[in-house]
């Protein structure tokens, strides 16, 4: 496997990472949001420019600070988040979602602030179906780009957690899936994490745990590792 250092391995690479979590405005004060620190993305972006590449790195609402030496932009929503990332994509070798996007957004934004007095007890709202963003980048792939796609999923069973990972993958048309177990004190925010990488056949490609920092090394050599 690569052995991240001078040897800078993606040297001449072109890397767009998506890091963080959206968020979906419903007034001016309130959102709807995810639990998703970034450490995991930033991490990817901090070690893809470490072994030399042109890193972009699109971040939504990051907990911790974006690494030197990235190119970075800053997105809310969702929808900027798509526009940002199919905007980066157009001219790179290897494209990571990882950010955590909305699977909804509120119907509609509203001027002002929702008031309880206006309300009765309870407080119903719309919500409508964001695009799927790695799919829609899977989708319009360029010749030779590879697609990695994240999956956070509560399944504590390894078997069941790799059939959900399999499925995914399939849907989305991904090359690569980091599958990675979350619950309320593991994955989000915390600085370790857990994962087993599968390809579009669903073999298992790779499996790493440790810092996030070693995990993102073992998930660009899972990426090095198909051409
Ligand atoms: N993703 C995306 N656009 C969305 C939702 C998810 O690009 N609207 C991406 C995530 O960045 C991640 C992958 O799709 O790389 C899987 O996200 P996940 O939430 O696990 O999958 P979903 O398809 O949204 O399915 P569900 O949440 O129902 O498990
Ligand atoms: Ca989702």
């Amino acid at each position: 496997t690569a052995k991240r250092g001078a040897s800078g391995d993606l040297a001449g690479r072109r890397v767009v990472v998506s890091a963080g979590g959206t968020r979906e405005p419903l007034d001016p004060v309130r959102f709807l949001g995810n639990r998703s620190s970034g450490k995991q993305g930033v991490a990817i972006a901090a070690a893809a420019a470490a072994r030399g590449a042109a890193v972009t790195l699109v971040a939504a609402h990051l907990e911790v600070a974006a690494p030197d030496g990235v190119s970075l932009v800053e997105t809310g929503t969702a929808l900027e988040l798509e526009a940002a990332m199919t905007d980066a994509a157009a001219s790179a070798d290897i494209v990571v979602m990882a950010a955590a996007v909305a699977d909804y957004r509120p119907d509609q934004v509203r001027d002002a602030k929702i008031k309880k007095d206006q309300q009765g007890e309870t407080l119903e709202l719309v919500l409508v179906k964001n695009p799927d963003v790695l799919a829609g980048l899977a989708a319009a792939r360029r010749d030779g780009q590879v697609i990695v796609g994240f999956a956070a999923e509560t399944e504590a069973d390894r078997d069941a957690l790799l059939a959900i990972g399999r499925d995914k993958i399939a849907r989305k048309g991904a090359d690569l899936l980091v599958i990675n177990r979350v619950g309320w004190a593991q994955g989000f925010a915390t600085d370790g994490n857990d994962v087993v990488v599968v390809n579009r056949s669903g073999d298992i490609v790779s499996e790493a745990s440790g810092s996030k920092t070693s995990v993102a090394d073992r998930i660009l050599d899972a990426i090095l590792a198909l051409d």
